[in-house]
């Protein structure tokens, strides 16, 4: 057996089968990986939109190295400098001037989003949270039941109530769902795991004003588009608007996990001593990993790069869609990007794989690229030619014919 079978068969005696992983990763250094057999990819999914500043990055290992050796956890029992610091960068790079709360994840911070939410509606009986079909906020119950995607609360029924779905960027379905209990609309202002597709700026304007109107909260899910991703810092940044508040995560500390609400000045106050909390939530060592992160992706301008490798990419892609009758359009946003098929997207995942180029889905049909942001132009372009190969491997003329050969003619 080679290596990555070794691994994966003890993987798969001894941990839950909740994923299914393809092949062991050992090492990662800027945009390449590394298996236990020792082949090399390049990492187009930056472990699904984490290392944003590429893997191991020196300025993070080294900031991560020296705050484990002097202090990496002691609870929000007492204050913590890193902590301080690293709110106070969120909060003047969102510009909401107001203040965040710590977790540990994704979810996590969607729960908190939700929370707060339903806390400042408390004492006039408001608690529903109008959120979008085909959205994704997280795998706790909460998030689950704010999710639009049934198959993520299949089997775990009852699921909280308290939420109610619209149409992703349809102002009007979102409007007529609003009565006496609605507290906020909830949103991905680009859609990640609902297969790259971007709000409108319309939509985004019509949600702003009519939060306004009824007093609703604003609330936004930074997780997967937030850090610099989209080409902004956070990706309502480019709707003109600003949420009330909003979650990031994955990319937030290059790998530490950690999680976070920015809330405006509105939403600061509202969560008191014993009103929510978590252990591990801001330690020492994840915000050391986050103001790392942030010094990064500033000093090498890596919200502009993404805009700029994301576009550079998106015209690529639409190229092959030009050449490639299976593949139907290209989404998102700087280098959150999507190559939408008309079949489902396995085999072309699969076989850039096995062809040194590691690709995500983002629902059935949709593949989804999330390179680091600091990748380089001829990584760009060797990940380009992979998978125009992969492309031509599996739809190509001599494809079409080996196919056509093998369909016997009363069924073709
Ligand atoms: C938009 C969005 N929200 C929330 C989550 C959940 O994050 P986590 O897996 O860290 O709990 C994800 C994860 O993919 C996400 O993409």
């Amino acid at each position: 057996m080679s290596k990555n079978e070794d691994i994966a068969a003890l993987f798969n005696q001894y941990v839950m089968h909740t994923y299914s992983p393809s092949v062991t990763l050992v090492r990662g250094q800027g945009c390449k990986v590394w298996d236990a057999d020792g082949m090399v990819y390049l990492d187009f999914t930056a472990g699904i939109a984490v290392q944003n500043v590429g893997h191991a990055h020196p300025r993070v290992v080294q900031a991560v190295s020296d705050q484990m050796t002097t202090l990496n956890h002691c609870s929000n029992l007492y204050y913590t400098a890193n902590q301080a610091l690293l709110a106070q960068r969120l909060v003047h790079l969102s510009t909401l001037e107001g203040k965040c709360f710590f977790c540990n994840s994704g979810a996590e911070a969607n729960e908190a989003l939700i929370k707060l939410a339903r806390l400042w509606g408390h004492e006039e009986g408001r608690y529903e949270i109008i959120a979008m079909r085909n959205s994704f906020h997280g795998r706790t119950l909460a998030t689950a039941a704010a999710t639009g995607q049934s198959k993520i609360q299949q089997g775990f029924d009852p699921m909280p109530v308290g939420f109610t779905f619209a149409e992703f960027n349809d102002l009007e379905s979102v409007r007529k769902l609003v009565n006496e209990r609605t507290v906020a609309v909830m949103l991905e202002p680009v859609q990640g795991e609902g297969g790259l597709l971007p709000a409108t700026t319309e939509f985004m304007q019509g949600l702003r004003a009519l939060c306004d109107e009824k007093n609703l909260l604003l609330l936004c899910d930074e997780v997967q588009s937030g850090m610099g991703r989209t080409g902004h810092w956070f990706a309502w940044q480019q709707y003109g608007v600003r949420p009330d508040a909003f979650s990031l995560a994955k990319a937030l500390a290059s790998g530490v996990p950690m999680g976070a609400i920015v809330a405006s000045a509105k939403l600061a106050d509202v969560f008191q001593p014993g009103r929510h909390a978590s252990t591990f939530g801001g330690n020492p060592l994840a915000c050391a990993a986050a103001l790392a992160t942030i010094d990064v992706i500033e000093s090498e301008k890596l919200v502009e790069r993404a805009q700029e490798a994301g576009q550079q990419l998106r015209e690529s892609l639409m190229a092959f869609v030009e050449k490639y009758d299976q593949l139907l359009d290209v989404r998102g946003a700087g280098l959150m990007v999507g190559l939408v098929l008309d079949k489902p997207a396995k085999d072309l995942v699969t076989k850039c794989r096995e062809m040194g180029l590691l690709c995500c889905m983002a629902g059935e049909k949709v593949v989804r690229f999330l390179p680091p942001l600091n990748v380089r132009d001829d990584e760009l372009e060797e990940a380009l030619d992979i998978l125009d190969d992969a492309l031509d491997m599996l739809y190509g003329e001599e494809a079409e014919e080996a196919e056509a050969e093998e369909t016997p003619e009363a069924e073709a």
